[in-house]
């Protein structure tokens, strides 16, 4: 079956075309187009996501990101040429896009130009994230559902970020058969969790964080430091600058917040204050610079993988997943790797492939196998809501 995917949830805007052969989780899947946007260049200047102009740029982007999937599947898809629409329909297609400007008109060119797309379901991301930019990709798939007759899938952006890493998009194109109960350490620009999964689709949450998401404290230290936004690939170059030079410390050190809490538990906006505080009314050096970048991925790196070992232990884990766009820190993924290979030798440790770490739309295809008991056709998805708190352990 050929499933079309689409995530909007933050400043990504990505189409996937996914060709799967068989049962979840026993499937192979073939990437047919996989078309990402990212915002960041546009956001950048805000220092952060702004969600209305996030929405205004999906809702300008989805369709030529459908265009550039479509292209890429070459000829994978037959098309049948016969778009001819009754005046009703495009009167629907507008409602249902009346909130997303320019959306309509872009797919009604679309649909003139190529017809429906023979696909068998879109799976599209419903949540978590920021809640405008959902609803630009939900409202396009009910409308590619009912121009195309076909069913919505609505998907869990974090479900996403677990499958992705189990997929292997390099070697063999199959979703691992994986030893359960796994933990799932996910670790994104908006979450900090940890999650036990007994089964495939069942999670249970076990840790998170109590203020801020990892990703965000990357972000929030790279912006106190005067690097721009996102901070987790910036402090990640100078961290491993000063890993090679081998500097001293900076200063006194930063703290380990809750590293002995007795819980599965994070807190990071304490390592936060505590950079603020480091070089607050200070000129920084370059290799100061270095040394702060680096002793705070020191830092993250003990937190994470205490509370990871104290998780996998309680729980007995055969499986450990690492996911979500803080796991594209090669730094942080090797020393998981290395950390876990000497304690857990027989545990299998998966981290996402090349570009499946920050937001991408072929894990939401993927959710979509998975979750194909939740096809809604046309008629049944208009109910189908964009939730910005959308949570893991009820799915
Ligand atoms: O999963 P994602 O793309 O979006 C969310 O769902 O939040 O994650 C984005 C987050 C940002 O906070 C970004 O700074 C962080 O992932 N990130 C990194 C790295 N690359 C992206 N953090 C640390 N090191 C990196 N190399
Ligand atoms: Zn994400």
């Amino acid at each position: 079956m050929i499933i079309l995917s689409i995530e909007t949830s933050c400043d990504e805007t990505a189409v996937s075309l996914v060709e799967a052969t068989g049962d979840f989780p026993n499937a192979k899947y073939e990437i047919l187009g996989n078309a990402l946007w990212s915002q960041i260049d546009i956001h950048r200047e805000y220092g952060g996501v702004f969600p209305a102009l996030a929405k205004r740029e999906h809702a300008a982007t989805l369709v030529p990101m459908l265009e550039k999937a479509l292209a890429e599947a070459d000829g994978a898809l037959e098309l049948d040429y016969s778009p001819g629409l009754y005046p009703e329909q495009e009167a629907k297609i507008r409602e249902l896009l009346e909130r997303e400007p320019g959306l309509a008109d872009n797919l009604l060119t679309f649909h003139k130009e190529h017809g429906p797309l023979p696909v068998n379901a879109i799976a599209v991301t419903a949540g978590p994230g920021l809640e405008p930019a959902l609803w630009v990709g939900v409202n396009f798939a009910k409308a590619l559902a009912y121009l195309w007759e076909t069913k919505v899938i609505p998907v869990n952006h974090m479900e996403g970020h677990v499958l992705a890493s189990i997929f292997d998009v390099e070697e063999d194109d199959k979703l691992t058969p994986i030893p359960f109960p796994a933990i799932a350490l996910l670790i994104s620009g908006g979450h900090t969790e940890l999650l036990l999964m007994s089964d495939w689709a069942q999670y249970e949450k076990i840790g998170g964080t109590r203020d801020d998401a990892v990703g965000e404290a990357f972000d929030k230290v790279a912006r106190l430091m005067g690097l721009p936004y996102p901070g987790g690939p910036e402090i990640s170059k100078l961290a491993a600058a000063g890993r090679k030079a081998q500097l001293p410390p900076f200063k006194d050190g930063l703290p380990r917040p809750m590293l002995n809490s007795g819980d599965l538990d994070f807190s990071f906006s304490g390592l936060k204050t505590a950079v603020r505080y480091a070089i607050q009314d200070t000129q920084l050096s370059d290799s100061e610079r270095q040394a702060l970048a680096r002793d705070f991925e020191d830092c993250v790196r003990d937190v994470l993988i205490a509370k990871t070992q104290a998780a996998v232990e309680q729980y007995n884990a055969q499986t450990l997943i690492i996911g979500g766009g803080v796991s594209a820190n090669q730094f942080l993924m090797h020393e998981f790797k290395r950390h876990f290979i000497a304690t857990h030798p027989n545990m299998g440790v998966y981290t996402p492939g090349p570009g499946l770490s920050t937001d991408n739309a072929i894990m939401i295809a993927l959710v979509g196998h998975a979750r194909l008991e939740r096809a809604a056709n046309a008629a049944a998805a208009t109910y189908i809501q964009a939730d910005g708190n959308r949570s893991l352990a009820n799915e």
